[in-house]
């Protein structure tokens, strides 16, 4: 069995997420986990490229090589010194912008240099071709949430909660689809950080002292995303502290506009699943969002009586199925096989992803 290793650093901007695994058909194996937090001054240093600034190029290509080393480091720290059998690393890198409106997206990230630092093949930039195809370049998992936790007598839905919430809906008759639903935790994350000095609201502990402002609540979700059909995807370029400040009146009490958010996060995933996936016999969760306790339970009460469980109890951890899948992308791209889904992202066809950087 070959084994692949999956990076993945998302939206929320809190670290880099590694994982070692080992793939037999539509069995994966997690052999192994390694979680390289972001230090704060690099987190800082990309979030502000996805403003247009002063000498963004430079910046972007400094920035590039830094977390190219930072790549490499936590695949020393997952390895631990045993690297012998690993085919390829599969590398999300940082997204600084997404606009596929536009025709393009852009991951941070220096593959060459990752493939020298660790002497292994890499795997990278996997969503510029799905976009090159007409697609929306995201969301990627759903090709991967098919193989692993499709079902065939149970209609599934995996809904991974990251900085952006998206979903794969996993019907019986095989028309399996996916797309960005909103705001995940990003949000939650910013607000947080600014009132509490806290990076997130640990299981939801501060959201749920607060009340959820129904004018608040119907303000956000009249943003057009909402609205729209899938295939769709977002980002920070469009859900922001900027565009949240926007909307709040100087009167609002910072834990009820937490407790607001939460609901945002909730309501939105919940409209999603209602409006795309109708007859849905289970629904689980992944991503760093499945430990917000507020989240899961409006969730809960939102969808039900559908069952909301988290992604563990289908053999992946929560904080590791993004960057097991893309482990599996990597290894899609290496065997000449395709890894998006046009249903999902709407591209005009299924495509190989990715570059490969040889050892
Ligand atoms: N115990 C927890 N309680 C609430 N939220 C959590 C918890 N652990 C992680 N998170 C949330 O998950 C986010 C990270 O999720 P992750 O799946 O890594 O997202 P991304 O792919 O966007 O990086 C954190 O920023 C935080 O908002
Ligand atoms: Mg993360």
């Amino acid at each position: 069995m070959q084994q692949y290793i999956g990076l993945m650093s998302g939206t929320s901007l809190d670290g880099i997420d590694a994982v070692l695994t080992a793939f037999d058909g539509p069995q994966c194996k997690v052999i192994r986990t390694f979680y390289q937090p972001y230090p704060d001054d690099l987190k800082q240093a990309i979030l502000a490229l996805h403003e247009p600034d002063d000498n963004e190029l430079e910046r972007s290509l400094i920035l590039s090589n830094q977390l190219a080393r930072l790549y490499a480091q936590a695949v020393h720290s997952l390895l631990d010194g045993d690297n012998g059998k690993t085919r390829a690393i599969g590398c999300h890198g940082q997204t600084i912008r997404h606009r596929p409106d536009l025709g393009f997206t852009l991951q941070l990230n220096n593959p060459a240099l990752l493939a020298e630092l660790t002497n292994t093949a890499v795997v990278a930039d996997f969503r510029t071709r799905d976009i090159a195809a007409g697609g929306q370049g995201a969301p990627l998992v759903p090709a991967f949430h098919q193989a692993v936790f499709g079902h065939p007598t149970i209609h599934r839905v995996i809904v991974n909660i990251g900085g952006i919430s998206n979903l794969t809906n996993l019907p019986l008759d095989g028309s399996v689809t996916g797309f960005d639903c909103g705001p995940g935790n990003l949000l939650m994350d910013a607000w947080c950080h600014q009132h509490t000095g806290r990076a997130y609201d640990k299981n939801g502990e501060w959201a749920a002292g607060g009340k959820v402002n129904p004018y608040l609540l119907e303000k956000l979700l009249a943003h057009p995303f909402f609205q729209q059909h899938p295939p769709k995807s977002t980002g920070r370029d469009m859900f922001n502290s900027l565009w949240l400040e926007q909307q709040l009146s100087s009167v609002d009490d910072p834990t009820d506009v937490q407790a607001t958010l939460a609901e945002l996060s909730a309501r939105s995933i919940a409209d999603a699943i209602q409006r795309y996936c109708a007859g849905a016999d289970e629904v689980y969760l992944c991503g760093g969002g499945a430990h917000n306790r507020v989240l899961h339970g409006r969730l809960q009460t939102l969808l039900s009586p559908i069952p909301i469980a988290r992604a563990d109890a289908l053999a992946i951890p929560v904080d590791w199925v993004e960057a097991v899948a893309f482990a599996w992308l990597a290894k899609q791209t290496l065997e000449g096989k395709p890894g998006n889904l046009p249903a999902a992202t709407g591209a005009a066809g299924l495509r190989i992803l990715g570059a490969i950087y040889p050892a």
